[in-house]
């Protein structure tokens, strides 16, 4: 089997409704530019979930959610289960974003327990890791990742875990136009899949396809995409744009 290319376009908190689907429609519209290869996913945030599943339908392009809850439903105020999920038309769902993390008290437990309810509802995660600039400069770069992986996995089958999708994203990369070099992702991204290997064997840790996320934009993608360990994109600012999205897809080929 084959590693798939996986380009995720995360909107974050950008876009009212009614922008949200002029946004969805126009990377629908230009969905023919990227590699028959690349997997296109939209993730806008909750409210907007339902119109962009009715723009996506039936095209190339999936629905990702932003994030879910563990619970499947109860006394959760501001909270959002799989099956909701699952009943809007979301396929993948992002998990453990280091905003979430940084901001809204998401830990590598918090990561673990919503990347099993996820699965348990048939939900692709998209695992979010990455060091912090503090990290990076003090040699922490590959601990960092191995006890993030590692929590994010405990007690996942590799059954499952060959469903899920991980996005390495250095923090200092998300949002400051830093990008990290071809060499430190591709280095990074090698070590988790080592870690992949030492967890689940060769043969899954081959098909897991692992993102780099952070800065990526048409400029950038070409060179980053063509690293072994570099199997697709979690675009933050330039997927705000159909172009540009589509642009960091067709440097996938
Ligand atoms: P930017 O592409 O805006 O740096 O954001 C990356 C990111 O956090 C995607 O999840």
């Amino acid at each position: 089997m084959t590693r798939r290319i996986v380009i995720a376009g995360n909107w974050k908190m950008n876009k009212t409704v009614p922008e949200a689907v002029e946004l969805a429609k126009a990377v629908v519209a230009q969905a023919a530019e990227a590699p028959a290869s690349v997997d296109l996913v939209v993730c806008p945030t909750f409210v907007c979930l339902t119109e962009v599943a009715k723009v996506v339908a039936g095209t190339r392009v999936a629905l990702g959610a932003q994030d879910l809850h563990w619970e499947e439903s109860g006394a959760f105020t501001g909270k959002i289960s799989a099956s909701m999920l699952v009943s809007a038309g979301v396929k993948y769902v992002i998990i453990g974003h280091s905003e979430q993390r940084q901001f809204f008290g998401e830990t590598d437990e918090t990561v673990n327990k919503k990347t099993k309810q996820a699965l348990k509802h048939g939900l692709l995660p998209i695992v979010c890791i990455g060091e912090l600039l503090s990290e990076r400069e003090a040699g922490q770069t590959d601990a960092v990742n191995e006890r993030q992986l590692k929590g994010a996995y405990a007690g996942i089958s590799a059954e499952d875990a060959a469903k899920t999708v991980i996005a390495y994203e250095p923090v200092w990369a998300i949002g400051t136009g830093k990008v990290a070099t071809v060499e430190q992702a591709q280095d990074a991204q090698a070590f988790i899949r080592k870690v992949l290997v030492e967890l689940y064997g060769s043969e899954v840790a081959e098909i897991i396809p692992i993102q780099y996320g952070g800065s990526m934009k048409p400029d950038n993608a070409k060179g980053l995409l063509a690293q072994k360990d570099i199997d697709g994109g979690l675009i933050g600012g330039a997927a705000l744009k159909a172009g540009d999205f589509l642009g960091i897809a067709a440097g996938a080929a």
